[in-house]
């Protein structure tokens, strides 16, 4: 689904960089989220706050998909 529509960012692109550590300010630097119009932040900022890292579920979904050590 497209968060962002000035800037053509979907949930799933804003997702994957909060799993990986990203911060709000990050995602907007390197995607533009929320820097043009700025009607897709509060949506933005709730995708990026579900998937975080610090998010004990966020945590859960990145162990199970986690190559099992050889
Ligand atoms: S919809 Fe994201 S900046 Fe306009």
């Amino acid at each position: 689904m497209i968060v962002c529509v000035c800037r053509r960012v979907n949930d799933k692109a804003i997702a994957q960089a909060a799993r990986c550590g990203a911060s709000f300010d990050d995602i907007q630097i390197d995607m533009g989220v929320a820097t043009q119009c700025g009607q897709c932040e509060s949506s933005a900022r709730a995708v990026w706050m579900q998937c975080r890292p610090s998010q004990p579920t966020a945590h859960l979904q990145l162990q199970a998909k986690a190559p099992a050590p050889a």
